[in-house]
């Protein structure tokens, strides 16, 4: 059989190390963070190095075997979990950081580098990468230019897409395309990594980054604060745009229904639960005055009548602390048993009309189809768990096709950060144009002829 001799060939070409046949398979590479479970794939392919991805991406596609590829496997719409008859493309074994320039403010490096591992390394010569997210202990970034990962602090230094200086991407038929330029000013024709960044490794597969980075800053101070309700919300994120200016690192949202859940599963309620809203507030800076601008800026809040209460960090290991309240927040949605996620984008003025119907949505389905809010609100993105009554599973589809028409109503997106993949793409139609959606199928027959990588993921049948 073709395939039978191309897995021979592949076995080859990456040896002992870089290649798993299916019997040698570990769990680990079916899974992903939620414990959703893919099919067991033909191989795990392991690659060393560009060359190796690139030789055994020829194989592939000589033999038209479909190639999913996998970072740290933290994705939430089902795009990296194999599907039957599919190789998976692990990058973990493409993990060195290779330079770090600091007069640049750019490092060059691996795709199945840890986020955090890079954070921690880059930590010790102060400098950062700006990216940071609550999967940074398993996610990689190859995966996070792949999704163009937003998360923490998008509000201050943009998605993954404004960190990408330089890229090399091997495509479909094992052709290495060298983008891999330190040039933060690089105008010569079409920017080609774009079209990479954020389309979930249905073009290419992304070996190699060069990625921005920024000085450390000196200060960095995490606040908590409490709001009577959303105008005071919007009020509190204009303040503290207008009073901290370049230092505002995060302005985060947390409805009661997730703040009282994250307070019971962190073990602290440094604010009492039962406030409608939670705001957390991180500011950073090169200045010892940092500490003292947030305090007076909630202390105004205070007195402006914005902020019903607030409470400052005083040491990293209380920032650490309070930010665990929104980093564990796909543990706090698995506490409502079955639920249906979402990521979506809409605009801040109709966010809570958005949510008041929303609730009308799920009561109307059933009444304990119970539903949690937070997220970015600052870059306009919130993310929604609507829990699936256990005795009628079959909602399901009901509660995702109401709240994507509510999504398409207000003119949203319904994927802010996570991504399409395999959930999400039925729905596409709701946030993008039927012209949109046939020039990515265009894209997607130029870079990928045979419909070898990530099938099926963003676009349906392609
Ligand atoms: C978060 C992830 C779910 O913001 O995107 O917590
Ligand atoms: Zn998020």
């Amino acid at each position: 059989m073709e395939s039978d001799h191309a897995l021979q060939k592949l076995r080859q070409e990456l040896g002992e190390r870089g290649f798993l046949g299916a019997a040698q398979v570990e769990e680990r590479y079916l899974m992903d963070a939620v414990g959703r479970r893919g099919e067991p794939p033909l191989a795990v392919l392991r690659p060393a190095n560009t060359q190796q991805v690139s030789r055994a991406l020829a194989i592939c596609h000589a033999a038209g075997i479909p190639v999913t590829t996998q970072g740290g496997r933290t994705g939430l719409v089902l795009g990296q979990l194999p599907q039957s008859g599919e190789i998976v493309l692990s990058m973990e074994r493409m993990a060195a950081i290779e330079a770090i320039d600091a007069d640049s403010a750019m490092a060059t490096v691996q795709a199945g580098v840890v986020l955090q591992a890079l954070q921690e390394k880059l930590d010790a010569l102060g400098l950062v990468f700006p990216l940071d997210l609550g999967a940074r202990g398993s996610c990689t970034i190859g995966g996070n230019i792949s999704t163009n990962a937003g998360g923490n602090r998008v509000i201050r230094y943009g998605m993954t897409r404004e960190l990408v200086v330089g890229l090399e991407v091997v495509l479909a038929d094992g052709t290495v395309l060298d983008g891999l330029k330190p040039h933060i000013k690089n105008n010569t024709g079409p920017d080609l990594k774009h079209l990479f960044i954020g389309s979930e490794g249905i073009l290419g597969v992304v070996t190699r980054a060069v990625l921005r980075l920024a000085p450390k800053p000196d200060e960095r101070t995490v606040a908590l604060c409490a709001a009577g309700g959303f105008a005071q919300v919007r009020a509190l994120l204009r303040h503290a745009r207008t009073r901290l200016g370049g230092e505002l690192t995060a302005f985060e949202v947390m409805w009661d229904s997730y703040y009282s859940r994250a307070a019971g599963i962190t073990g602290q309620s440094p604010i009492a639960p039962g406030h409608p809203f939670y705001v957390l507030i991180e500011a950073s800076g090169a200045y010892a005055s940092v500490a003292a601008n947030l305090e007076a800026t909630l202390h105004a809040a205070i007195e402006e009548g914005i902020v019903v209460d607030a409470v400052l960090a005083k040491s990293g290991a209380e920032n650490a602390r309070l930010w665990e309240l929104r980093d564990r927040s796909v543990e706090v949605s698995r506490l409502l048993g079955p639920v249906v996620s979402f990521d979506v984008s809409l605009r801040i003025a109709d966010m809570e009309a958005f949510v008041a119907k929303l609730h009308t949505l799920a009561h109307g389905i059933a009444a304990n189809c119970d539903v949690i809010v937070y997220g970015h609100l600052g870059d306009g993105n919130l993310h929604l768990s609507v829990r699936v009554p256990p005795e009628r599973p079959e909602t399901y589809d009901i509660i995702q096709r109401s709240v994507y028409e509510l999504v398409g109503e207000y003119g949203g997106s319904i994927s802010a950060e996570h991504g399409v993949g395999v959930s999400k793409r039925e729905f596409l139609p709701h946030s993008r144009t039927a012209q949109e959606i046939a020039w990515m199928g265009h894209l997607k027959d130029t870079f990928d002829p045979k419909h070898i990588l990530n099938r099926g993921r963003v676009l349906p049948g392609l």
